[in-house]
């Protein structure tokens, strides 16, 4: 059943009518019902899990007693309260139990609920979570709630999916909102509200494992490249030229890091390490920033570590980048601001056809423009040595076929 927005059920919500303490949600393959004492032993293994235990604010370690104190009073509470509904997720074959999922009513806009889930490490990567998330959205709609809110923290992407998979809209970031570990980490904030179809979320950039033409490869930043994307940027020449003269910290880097999957996930920026097929070496980095989305227009930004330039890896590099924006991604403009003195980076995105070697079919267009010799870094960014220089801009579409 779908409500509008005038539906007057949506005001108040929800419904008193039900038995919270008994009520039941079935999907396709799964049954979320209340809990049960014989649940515990489950319980306890899922919790004392490490996943688990990193993105969840759970006692550790997870006794059974903790457990027991769940299924009897905590994963009660909601229901008793009339103020949600805690459910067991039970695979409906086997009725072994697979999960949680809960929703909780807002306290005073009570047409507004949060949803929480986990999924035991035995019926991980079967999509579960999406389906009860789903089933409990539903369920909710049914009942009054007009929307359902979900948070997830910023290098949770296994969770982000999830939210996507059940048709969540990204809406922002929440700053320290989330948990990771013993630290708290800003956290991606969705909605999905009962007017929405409830499908999956579009990507405007596709997943990426890694593409390879026999000399470099680039693949996603990821967890564990921080000490080389601190050396690439720490570099003088990459400082000279790098917008904003920043001075990269650790603690940015990681940040950087961390946040890359889920920057990638909302179509945000892809951030390709470039890695030498060789000796599997972090050489390098591309960003691809999207500056207009509508459009399918991006701005490329990249960096090579000292040691690994003058080889022609990031001409490589380009290449593989651009055949995937164009061809997988379906962007139909990339663009490349660089100072008008940085010849190496221009050398790099030469406006003939050298670039256009296999994987070919485009070539850059090389219309170069200066423009605003003013643009530079807002007086926001932290360092105040930078010195506006003029700026060349590049810009490569694919090649329109000949008539
Ligand atoms: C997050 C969690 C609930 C996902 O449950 P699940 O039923 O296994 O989810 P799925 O099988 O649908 O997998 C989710 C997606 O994440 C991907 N994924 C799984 N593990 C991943 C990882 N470590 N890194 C990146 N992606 C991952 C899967 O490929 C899948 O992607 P897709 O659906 O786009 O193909 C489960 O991993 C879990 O319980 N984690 C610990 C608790 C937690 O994080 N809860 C959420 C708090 S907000």
């Amino acid at each position: 059943m779908r409500h509008t927005a005038k539906d007057p059920r949506l005001a108040q919500a929800p419904s008193d009518a039900i038995d919270w303490t008994e009520e039941r949600v079935e999907t396709a393959r799964l049954l979320l019902r209340p809990w049960a004492m014989a649940d515990a032993p489950a319980v306890q293994a899922a919790c004392a899990d490490e996943q688990s235990q990193h993105w969840l604010p759970l006692p550790s370690p997870y006794t059974f007693a903790d457990a027991e104190r769940w299924v009897t009073e905590g994963g009660q509470l909601l229901r008793r309260d009339r103020s949600g509904l805690q459910c067991a997720v039970v695979e409906r074959a086997t009725e072994q139990l697979v999960g949680s999922c809960g929703v909780r009513l807002h306290p005073s806009r009570r047409a507004c609920a949060e949803i929480g889930y986990w999924v035991s490490p035995w019926a991980r990567g079967r999509r579960y979570a999406a389906e009860a998330v789903d089933g409990l959205c539903r369920w909710s709609y049914d009942h009054g709630v007009a929307r359902v809110e979900l948070l997830a923290a910023v290098p949770n992407v296994a969770s982000q999916r999830v939210a996507m998979r059940a048709g969540f809209v990204r809406e922002g970031l929440v700053r320290s909102a989330a948990r990771a570990g013993t630290e708290s980490v800003d956290a991606v904030v969705f909605s999905r509200l009962a007017t929405d179809p409830g499908t999956p979320a579009a990507r405007p950039l596709p997943d990426l494992d890694e593409v390879d033409d026999g000399v470099v490869s680039v693949r996603p930043v990821r967890v564990g490249d921080e000490d080389a994307v601190l050396d690439e940027r720490s570099d003088a020449e990459a400082r000279r030229w790098a917008t904003g003269a920043r001075t990269w910290l650790r603690d940015d880097v990681e940040r950087l890091v961390r946040s890359a999957a889920s920057a990638w996930l909302a179509g945000v920026e892809a951030r390709f390490a470039v890695v030498e097929t060789a000796s599997q070496e972090y050489v390098g980095s591309v960003g691809l920033r999207m500056t207009m989305p509508a459009f399918g227009v991006a701005e490329l930004g990249y960096g090579m570590r000292a040691r690994w330039r003058r080889r022609g890896y990031m001409t490589r590099a380009l290449a593989l980048v651009t055949a995937w924006a164009f061809q997988r991604a379906g962007l139909v403009r990339l663009e490349l601001g660089t100072a008008a003195d940085n010849l190496a980076s221009q050398r790099t995105a030469p406006d003939d056809d050298r670039l256009a070697q296999p994987p070919r079919a485009e070539g850059w267009h090389g219309r170069r423009r200066r423009y605003n010799p003013g643009i530079g870094p807002s007086s926001a960014l932290p360092d105040a040595a930078w010195t506006p220089r003029a700026s060349t801009k590049i810009h490569r579409t694919p090649l329109r076929p000949s008539r």
